[in-house]
């Protein structure tokens, strides 16, 4: 079962940045993909822009290339990836000069939806945006698209919100966090708000306590440099992790609609209580078998950056006070899953006697990979010799359940850029959004580094730090394994 393409209207979209690793390893072959679907009418235009010096010709070769490297996607034939090419044009633009505007300029159709995707880092947001302004290329139907990391902490954050306002209205800009475009975070919200089942116990009466847990398995690649500056905190937790955390603790919103929605995540942001240091665990992973260890990956042998981190959070509000959420995401896991699990409390009572156990029902949601439901339920089992419960999980694959075509459902970019195209900013996020993510972020940060703290080693393809499994057993509880 995939749901119906709907086909957009007909667009002008114009990548700055466009020869970069982002542009050709997701916008790109996104953009075919959603071609090949049926969903980009063949009057839209794309076209690249960079300082690069290319012509239209060689810059559909790198698209090309891009397409065969990081796929076309099933729906794809022979013939289509030439078609599309057609689509393609490119100006080589000078971001922080005059050249290239003016054709630039006379490339963009006005009477088309036009979309300028920044897909470069931030220091040029301010440029690109004066020059569109400048050089008459937007209106006030023009969408902007801004990649993370927005900011480095909140002075950073406002002052690139406030480069951007000087020139585009805030309906206009579109902040992607791609956590947003994954079908299964979406799925949070179907879950919880299409279902009668969940909503009633939703809180932190019927609620133990809930983990967000991000593992992956890869380290920092060829990134060490952005990442020894950036770490677990800023490159996940305050976005994609906030943004998970958000969807699973807000309050329903009156409608699925893009400030509807952003009103309620921006409440449960700013209801977050500051953390205790014995609240947070960081750590840094080990060499593995044949690869070095994070310091070495950043080229650093005295680094304090972090590659994992755990945390305890309270939000303090009327749904959630008393209930934790235990947060936990890192680099050279033991595999590579996100999941959340929400853990409901035991029954007041038991009627079975303290023989038969403490049995409690626990929701699974796996956000990747084999996405789908878990939930933990108790029953009697089977057989003679009296009342013995056991819990046994009702376990539905979203794969199994709707069929082997969910597993072509657009990625994240593919579902974000066609919104884009639609005019729908409810996957993205707002400028205060983002702003109150930071200012709950940087005294964490800020703490870390008065206090000189160290992370503490773990080993590539572990858990994380043991002091992580310390931190939640204080509490009497236990971390879900990582695993496939
Ligand atoms: C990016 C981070 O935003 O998200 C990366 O910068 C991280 O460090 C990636 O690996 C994870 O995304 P995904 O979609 O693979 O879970």
């Amino acid at each position: 079962m995939v749901s119906r393409v709907i086909p957009v209207d007909p667009f002008d979209l114009i990548i700055f940045g466009a020869t970069g690793d982002l542009a050709r390893r997701k916008i790109l072959p996104g953009l075919f993909r959603r071609f090949c679907a049926g969903q980009i009418p063949p009057e839209s235009q794309i076209i690249g822009a960079a300082r690069s010096d290319h012509d239209a010709q060689e810059f559909r070769v790198v698209v090309a290339e891009a397409i065969r490297e990081f796929g076309g996607g099933k729906a794809c034939e022979d013939g289509t990836l030439d078609e599309f090419l057609q689509r393609i044009d490119y100006v080589t633009v000078d971001a922080r000069g005059d050249t290239g505007w003016r054709e630039l300029a006379g490339k963009v159709r006005k009477k088309l939806i036009n979309a300028f995707y920044f897909s470069v880092g931030p220091g040029l947001f301010g440029d690109l945006a004066e020059r569109l302004q400048r050089f008459d290329m937007a209106d006030d139907d023009s969408r902007i698209v801004v990649e993370k990391p927005f900011g480095r902490d909140l002075a950073t954050a406002k002052a690139l919100n406030a480069s951007l306002a000087k020139h585009f209205d805030e309906t206009q800009i579109y902040r992607i966090d791609h956590y947003l475009g994954k079908e299964t975070v979406q799925n949070l919200m179907a879950v919880r708000f299409g279902n009668m089942l969940f909503e009633p116990l939703w809180n932190s009466q019927y609620i133990d306590h809930i983990q967000i847990s991000v593992a992956e398995t890869v380290g920092v690649g060829g990134r060490g440099g952005y990442y020894d500056k950036s770490g677990a905190m800023r490159d996940m937790v305050q976005n994609h992790l906030m943004q998970l955390l958000c969807l699973i603790a807000m309050e329903p919103p009156a409608k699925f609609d893009p400030d509807a929605v952003r009103d309620e995540k921006l409440k449960v942001i700013r209801a977050l209580d500051p953390v205790e240091p014995h609240h947070m665990v960081r750590g840094q992973y080990g060499p593995s078998e044949g690869d070095d260890d994070f310091r070495t990956h950043v080229g650093d042998p005295a680094s304090k950056t972090e590659s994992f981190v755990a945390m305890k959070l309270a939000i303090s509000n009327w749904r959630w006070a008393g209930t934790p959420f235990y947060l936990r995401t890192g680099k050279r896991l033991k595999a590579r899953t996100s999941e959340i699990t929400v853990v409901f409390k035991d029954a007041p009572h038991s009627i079975f006697g303290a023989e038969a156990g403490r049995h409690n029902n626990e929701l699974r949601i796996r956000l990747q990979p084999n996405e789908g439901m878990t939930l933990d339920v108790t029953i009697k089992e089977p057989g003679q010799g009296g009342m013995r419960l056991v819990d046994v999980p009702l376990d539905m694959s979203f794969a199994e359940a709707l069929g082997p075509d969910v597993a072509e459902v657009p990625d994240a970019y593919e579902r974000l850029i066609m919104d884009v195209i639609r005019g729908n900013q409810t996957l993205f996020m707002r400028g205060d959004e983002v702003e109150a993510a930071w200012a709950w972020t940087d005294p964490i940060i800020e703490g870390w580094q008065a206090r000189g703290e160290v992370p503490k080693t773990y080993d590539s393809g572990s858990d994380g730090p043991t002091d992580a499994m310390a931190m939640i057993a204080r509490d009497g509880r236990i971390w879900r394994e990582i695993k496939l």
